[in-house]
């Protein structure tokens, strides 16, 4: 496996590929790569003849008040990790390799991006979008592979392939979870013992909703305040939002009379946890 910073390097080593008329997948992170990533990686590789993972934590998608110094970064767990799973090629650029001085283009979505997350993270799927699209100019891959965990980005990402005629098959891949429930998160790093504890909540509350759901439940409102009944027993659990909406629009819904998702932000002392399930999964 080699690991590369340029984009010339990555354009090099595709077209050496290409030519010898092998596939390639892609798999995007911003880094600290866990088990969640490695599954990416595996499927990745079995789908495809290389495997490309990139390492870079965009400044882009996150807002001033955000955690971009704080991130947490290892690129030698990240190197091994990869390897392990069968990545070919990590491209790991500076910013300014990525973000030249007169950068001043961006690729932007409305709608799907204007709930759930997009709400409190307004610039977010901004970043997202143009981090992404600039990624699959340079790495030209086959096909490319995100976390269900994420699951408003990966209906962003879906529709903007859909919109710009991206020539890219996007797999959706299921949420890797700890032994006791917590969706994996490079996030989870920043929770002290109590909130580890804690962040439990967000998937036991999820496990109610899928009861509900189960037994017939289809309002939406019902299942939203018996999920929200479950975080606020918590106390160090703060909700950003639960919410249930059409799988592909990402806009809320009365009714569960179609594919849909449930999906929710909690913070858990000062770290903002998401999580969700999609109801075609239960
Ligand atoms: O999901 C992530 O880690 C990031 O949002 C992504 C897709 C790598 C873009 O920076």
């Amino acid at each position: 496996m080699k690991t590369v910073k340029t984009i010339l390097e990555v354009r090099e080593q595709v077209k050496k590929w290409r030519s010898e008329g092998l596939t390639v997948g892609f798999v995007p992170t911003m880094g600290y790569l866990h088990e969640g990533h490695a599954s990416l990686i595996d499927t990745s590789h079995k789908d495809n003849d290389r495997t490309v993972v990139s390492v870079f934590v965009n400044p882009m998608q996150f807002s001033p008040n955000e955690d971009l110094e704080s991130y947490p970064r290892d690129l030698e767990h990240d190197k091994a990790l990869a390897e392990e799973h069968g990545c070919d090629m990590i491209f790991n650029p500076d910013p300014c390799e990525m973000y030249h001085e007169n950068f001043s283009s961006f690729v932007d979505m409305t709608v799907l991006t204007e709930e759930l997350c997009g709400l409190s993270r307004p610039i977010h799927f901004r970043g997202v979008c143009t981090i992404v699209s600039k990624l699959f100019n340079i790495v030209k891959p086959n096909k490319a592979y995100f976390g269900k965990k994420d699951a408003q980005q990966l209906a962003v990402i879906r529709h903007m392939v859909d919109d710009l005629n991206m020539d890219i098959e996007i797999i959706g891949c299921p949420i890797i979870r700890e032994n006791d429930g917590l969706a994996k998160s490079s996030r989870n790093t920043y929770l002290n013992a109590d909130e580890r504890k804690s962040a439990l909540v967000l998937s036991h509350s999820l496990e109610k909703g899928k009861e509900l759901i189960k037994s017939g439940v289809k309002d939406c409102q019902e299942i939203i305040s018996e999920i929200k009944s479950v975080i606020d027993s918590e106390p160090l659990a703060k909700i950003d939002y639960v919410k249930i909406v059409d799988e592909a629009t990402m806009q809320q819904i009365e009714s569960l009379d179609r594919p849909a998702l449930c999906a929710m932000a909690v913070y858990i002392g000062k770290t903002r946890l998401i999580d969700n399930f999609f109801t075609e999964d239960i």
